[in-house]
């Protein structure tokens, strides 16, 4: 090291997706964030938007590992949280909102007590 720190292969530091999203590890699979959600809506009308972490690789649920919480913003416009407790709740949240307009893609973060923060997107029009 010239005494720059490096976060790229730390998955504690940042926020980590897949490096190759058509291939994803099987540590990127048990942690991405799966969205579920209509690509288009009507403006002001609710909808809901369906989150689940394990889905394409189930993840660990007990005391020592497990999903701690799931975040959903539209761009960087927080919309809900869902907290969760090791070993009793799994990783999968579903939330009722409506937007009146699109700030970007909708984009869901998972934290992972051991592994760290991840994100996933899923672009989303408001009509
Ligand atoms: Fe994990």
């Amino acid at each position: 090291m010239d005494g720059k720190w490096t976060c790229d292969e730390d998955i504690l530091c940042g926020v980590n997706k897949p490096k190759k999203k058509d291939n994803p590890t099987d540590l990127e699979k048990k942690h991405m964030p799966i969205i579920d959600a209509p690509e288009k809506v009507k403006k002001d009308e609710p909808f809901e938007i369906k989150i689940e972490v394990g889905k394409l690789l189930a993840h660990p649920n007990e005391p020592a590992h497990f999903i701690e919480w799931i975040e959903l913003y539209c761009g960087d416009t927080f919309l809900a949280r869902a907290n969760y407790s090791g070993g009793v709740s799994y990783g999968q949240a579903s939330f009722k909102v409506k937007l009146s307009h699109a700030h970007g893609p909708l984009r869901a973060w998972e934290k992972c007590n051991l592994h760290g923060l991840w994100e996933n997107s899923k672009e989303i029009s408001v009509g």
